[in-house]
C-alpha cells in the first residue's frame, strides 16, 4: 500500500528533484503539493513546481500555494542566489500551461488530513516550516492526525557538517522562518528531521562524476535534472540532495538512522538565529531534561540513498 503524502516545497533546484523523486517512486501517493516562499517567491515556487509536473505528465497532482513569507517577525529576503535565477539553477523554463488551485495550502492540508483520516497523511516539508506551523496553529488536533512530519531541516551538530549554512550554525529552511521550525518540533507531532549532518555527507551528494552520467540519462527528466544542478555543480564541485533525501527517507525507511531527542529552536540570537539545538548529553535521573520531541537523523546510508534517486529520477544505474 502505497504511502499517502503531501509535499510541502520551496521550488528550487533540490526540491524539483525531490518532487520528481516523489511522483516516480510507487512507494508513494502524493496527493496535493504545497508551495510557500523560501529559495524564491510562493509564486516562483508554485510556477517551477507546475512546470515539473508537466514535464513528468503529472498535471493531476494539485499545486497549492501557501504562505507569502515567514511567521518569524523582521526581514527577510528569498534564497533565490543559491538556486539561480528564476529557482531552477537558471534554466529558463516556459510559463506552465497548468494553473495552482485556489484553495491556500494551509486549508487544502488540513482539509486533505481530515479526509483520509488518523495517521493516513504524511507532510514532507522541503522547504521554510511556515505553512506547516500555520495549519498546527489554527487547529493542533493535526499534530495527533498526521501519520509524521518528515522535514528537510536543522542542522544538529551531530559532527563537522551538521552546522550550518545560512549562518555558521542554522540552516536555510529553519533559519528563514525559526518560529515556524519551533512551532512545529513542538507541537506533539511525530517529527522526523533530515538535517545538513545527513544531507551534506559527501557520499551521499551528486558528485562532478555522477553529474556528468546525469547527460546521458536516456530521458528528458533525466537530462533536466543534469541542466538545473549545473550551475552548483560549478560553482561548489558537488550538489547536495538535501530535499530529495527527505523524501527517499520516506520511500526507504531505513536509509536514515534516527535518534529521538530533546529538540528546540533559538529564535532571538543574534549570532545563534534558527540555530537547532538538540540535547544529546547523557542525564541521570536526577537531572531532567526536556521531553524528546523530534527524531533527528543522525546517519545514512549514501550509497543507498544515490542508487535510489538516479534509477528514479534519470533511469540510470549505479554499480
Ligand atoms: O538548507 C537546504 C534547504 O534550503 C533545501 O530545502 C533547499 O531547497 C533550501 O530550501
Ligand atoms: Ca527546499
Amino acid at each position: 500500500m502505497a504511502k499517502k503524502v503531501i509535499l510541502d516545497v520551496d521550488t528550487g533546484v533540490d526540491d524539483a528533484v525531490a518532487v520528481i523523486l516523489a511522483l516516480r517512486s510507487p512507494e508513494l501517493e502524493v496527493l496535493g503539493i504545497t508551495t510557500v516562499t523560501g529559495n524564491v517567491d510562493v509564486e516562483k515556487a508554485t510556477k517551477n513546481t507546475l512546470h515539473v509536473l508537466e514535464l513528468l505528465n503529472r498535471t493531476d497532482v494539485p499545486v497549492h500555494p501557501g504562505a507569502r513569507g515567514p511567521v518569524t517577525p523582521g526581514t527577510w529576503s528569498v534564497g533565490e542566489r543559491f538556486h539561480g535565477a528564476g529557482g531552477l539553477g537558471g534554466v529558463q523554463v516556459p510559463e506552465p500551461s497548468t494553473r495552482p488551485r485556489k484553495e491556500h495550502a494551509v486549508d487544502f492540508i488540513r482539509r486533505v488530513v481530515r479526509e483520509e483520516g488518523p495517521r493516513e497523511v504524511t507532510l514532507i516539508t522541503t522547504a521554510p516550516m511556515t505553512n506547516a506551523a500555520l495549519s498546527l496553529l489554527i487547529e493542533p488536533d493535526l499534530a495527533e492526525r498526521l501519520s509524521a512530519i518528515v522535514s528537510m531541516g536543522g542542522a544538529f551538530c551531530t559532527g563537522r557538517q551538521g552546522t550550518g549554512n545560512s549562518s555558521p550554525r542554522s540552516e536555510f529552511n529553519v533559519w528563514f522562518d525559526p518560529v515556524a521550525a519551533k512551532v512545529v518540533y513542538n507541537s506533539g507531532a511525530r517529527v522526523y528531521a533530515v538535517g545538513l549532518d545527513v544531507t551534506t555527507r559527501r557520499d551521499a551528494a551528486i558528485s562532478r562524476e555522477l553529474y556528468e552520467r546525469l547527460a546521458e540519462s536516456p530521458d528528458e527528466v533525466g537530462r533536466f535534472v543534469h541542466a538545473i544542478l549545473g550551475a552548483y555543480v560549478d560553482a561548489v564541485g558537488y550538489a547536495p540532495m538535501h530535499d530529495p533525501m527527505a523524501v527517499a527517507s520516506v520511500i526507504l525507511p531505513d536509509l536514515l538512522t534516527f535518534e529521538l531527542l530533546p529538540v528546540d529552536v533559538e529564535i532571538c540570537g543574534e549570532l545563534t538565529r534558527g540555530e537547532t539545538v538538540a540535547d544529546f548529553r547523557d542525564f541521570d535521573a536526577e537531572v531532567p531534561r526536556r521531553r524528546p520531541n523530534v527524531h533527528v537523523a543522525v546517519d545514512v546510508d549514501g550509497p543507498e540513498f544515490l542508487r535510489l534517486l538516479l534509477d528514479r529520477v534519470a533511469g540510470l544505474e549505479l554499480g
